[in-house]
C-alpha cells in the first residue's frame, strides 16, 4: 500500500474516535444519505461540509439517535482499546455496547437518543436553535445535567431532599454550569431568560448546554451562521479551547469556508447524500469535485475550466 502524500497526522485513519460505516438514510423515495462512511479522528476538528441539502443535519440526527438509519452502522470508541474485540463482542450478542474499564465501543444506531449523551459521549447542538427561552441561562446548564442529578438522588425524593451525595452532585453541577458561563462570556448574564440573548449568545450558550454534559465527541450544526466576523472569530477560539483543553474532538457542519479552511484537521464533503472528498483541508480545497459542488456546475471539466480562469 503506498502512503498518502498528505499524511502528516491522519488521525481519523489511526485512531478514529468514531466510524460511520455505510449509512443510509431514506425519507419515502428520497435517498438523503447514500451508503456513506467516514471517521472522525480522536483529538481532530472535522467539517462535514456540502451544498444545501446534501444530507449533512441528517448524519447528525443519525448519529444521535434523532432518526434510526435505514442501513448502517455507526460507532463510536472510548478509551485505549482493543476496539476490535469489544466490537465483536457487541455484535455477536446484539448488544448496544461492550465495554471495559475505560474503554469500549457504543453502537450508536442500536442505542435510545437520550443514551447516546450520557452513555457515548456525544453532545450536539442545532441548526435552529434550540433552547428553553423562558429560562434563565444558568437553569438551561442545570437541565442538561438534569440526568447525572437524578442518579445522585438514587431516584427519589429521600434523595433529592436527604443524601449528601445529591448536594455534592448539585454543587458540581453548578461550578461546571459557572465554568462554561465562563468559556462562553456569558456569565454575566446567567440570570437572564435565554430568550433575551442575541443571536450570537444563543448560539454560544447552545454551545456551553452541550459542553456541560462532558461529551468526547461535540456535534455543531452551522454554529457559524447569522454571526458577525468578529462573533464568527470567537466561535473559533472556543472551538479550538474545546478541543486542545478539554480533549473534545469536534464534527462541525460549516457552509463558511473560511471557518472551515482555518479550524479543520480533517473535512468529510457530501453532495446529494454521496461523499465526494474525505481529506485534509487543504486536499479537499483543490479537488474539482468539491469546486463543481460548491458552484453548482455540472462536471468537474466546467469546473476546472473556471478555477483555472479565476487564477489566470
Ligand atoms: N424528516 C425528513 N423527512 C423527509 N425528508 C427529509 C427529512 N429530513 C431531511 N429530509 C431531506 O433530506 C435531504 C437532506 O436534508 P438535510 O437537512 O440533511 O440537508 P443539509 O445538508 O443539512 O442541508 P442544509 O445545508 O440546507 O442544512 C433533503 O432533501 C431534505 O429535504
Ligand atoms: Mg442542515
Amino acid at each position: 500500500m503506498t502512503t498518502p502524500l498528505n499524511s502528516p497526522a491522519q488521525r481519523w485513519l489511526d485512531t478514529p474516535l468514531l466510524s460511520v460505516e455505510h449509512l443510509t438514510m431514506r425519507f419515502g423515495g428520497i435517498v438523503a444519505v447514500d451508503d456513506l462512511s467516514f471517521q472522525v479522528g480522536r483529538g481532530d476538528i472535522t467539517a462535514l461540509i456540502g451544498p444545501n441539502g446534501a444530507g449533512k443535519t441528517t448524519v447528525f440526527n443519525c448519529l444521535t439517535g434523532f432518526y434510526k438509519p435505514s442501513e448502517g452502522r455507526i460507532v463510536m470508541r472510548h478509551g485505549p482499546g482493543p476496539h476490535d474485540a469489544a466490537l465483536a463482542a457487541a455484535h455477536s450478542g446484539g448488544l448496544r455496547h461492550s465495554k471495559d474499564g475505560d474503554s469500549g465501543v457504543f453502537l450508536l444506531e442500536r442505542m435510545p437518543d437520550f443514551e447516546i449523551p450520557r452513555q457515548a459521549g456525544v453532545a450536539r447542538t442545532f441548526q435552529n436553535i434550540r433552547l428553553f427561552g423562558g429560562m434563565t441561562v444558568l437553569e438551561n446548564l442545570l437541565v442538561a445535567q438534569h440526568n447525572g442529578l437524578m442518579v445522585a438522588s438514587g431516584y427519589t425524593l429521600g434523595g433529592i431532599l436527604g443524601l449528601p451525595g445529591y448536594r455534592r452532585a448539585e454543587k458540581k453541577a453548578i461550578d461546571r454550569a459557572v465554568y462554561w458561563l465562563e468559556q462562553t462570556a456569558l456569565l454575566d448574564r446567567a440570570d437572564d431568560p435565554a430568550g433575551d440573548l442575541s443571536y450570537g449568545a444563543q448560539r454560544r450558550l447552545e454551545i456551553a448546554r452541550a459542553m456541560c454534559t462532558g461529551p468526547k465527541l461535540l456535534c455543531l450544526d452551522e454554529p457559524a451562521a447569522g454571526l458577525n466576523p468578529r462573533e464568527s472569530a470567537e466561535l473559533n477560539r472556543l472551538i479550538r479551547t474545546i478541543r486542545d483543553e478539554h480533549g473534545t474532538s469536534v464534527l462541525l457542519i460549516e457552509h463558511d469556508m473560511g471557518v472551515v479552511m482555518e479550524i479543520s484537521d480533517h473535512v468529510v464533503v457530501l453532495d446529494y447524500g454521496v461523499k465526494i472528498a474525505d481529506g485534509s483541508a487543504e486536499t479537499v480545497r483543490n479537488d474539482p469535485k468539491v469546486i463543481a459542488a460548491y458552484l453548482g456546475v455540472e462536471d468537474e471539466a466546467e469546473a476546472e475550466d473556471i478555477v483555472e480562469g479565476v487564477a489566470s
